[in-house]
């Protein structure tokens, strides 16, 4: 009884759960351009009404992970707790797109390990162009000094070493990359699109 009079309240939750949850997880120095081909996905998404959200390491340390420092130890924590709530959203259906620095290569294996539908994208860019690009000016702070532990120039990058997707953005473009990730999610049989 019930069962039964619960079953029409249940029946659009579980129908608003079309899409099977997946986490695209980026990993790359920062100005590699994690957060731009999120941006291109997230339109892409958008447009097509999917659920879903982009943790981004700069605004992760704004609240979530606000007053964590660069430490290995507080870079680890910053990446577990983003893969937890990327864990959260992806199996219940929502795309999680975690798009921080991420880079020790034994936690990311660690979030991997935890999320059923893990998809890892290496954002590869050669140092020189990252610093060249130099975004947010962060890297002539860290050369000069006012910066330290700062990725690829006084802490280090472990790149992936089996990623699904690699996205060399110092030759292709924000849409060119976003397309590959698409593609790969394709494969796997997580998009139909
Ligand atoms: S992570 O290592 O813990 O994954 P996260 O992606 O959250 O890093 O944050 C990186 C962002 O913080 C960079 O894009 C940059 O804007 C800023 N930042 C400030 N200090 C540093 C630093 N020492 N190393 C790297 N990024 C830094």
């Amino acid at each position: 009884m019930n069962a039964i009079a619960l079953m029409p309240q249940m029946m659009p939750q579980s129908k608003s759960c079309q899409y099977q949850g997946f986490t695209i997880w980026f990993t790359g120095l920062s100005g590699a351009g994690k957060s731009t081909i999120s941006a291109v996905l997230h339109d892409e998404l958008k447009r097509r009404d999917i659920k879903h959200e982009i943790l981004d390491g700069d605004v992760v340390r704004t609240n979530l992970s606000k007053g964590l420092s660069f430490s290995k130890e507080d870079r680890d924590t910053n990446i577990r707790r983003i893969g937890f709530v990327c864990n959260l959203l992806s199996r219940n259906g929502i795309i999680a797109i975690a798009a921080a620095i991420s880079p020790y290569r034994e936690v990311r294996e660690q979030v991997r390990d935890q999320i059923d539908h893990f998809v890892e994208v290496f954002v590869k860019c050669p140092l020189e162009v990252c610093e060249e690009r130099d975004v947010k000016g962060l890297y002539k702070k860290a050369r000069n000094g006012e910066i330290s532990h700062f990725t690829g120039i006084s802490d280090p990058y472990e790149p992936p070493m089996d990623p699904e997707v690699v996205c060399e953005t110092q030759n292709e473009t924000p849409r060119e990359s976003a397309d590959k990730i698409l593609a790969k999610l394709r494969e796997l049989g997580y998009i139909e699109w």
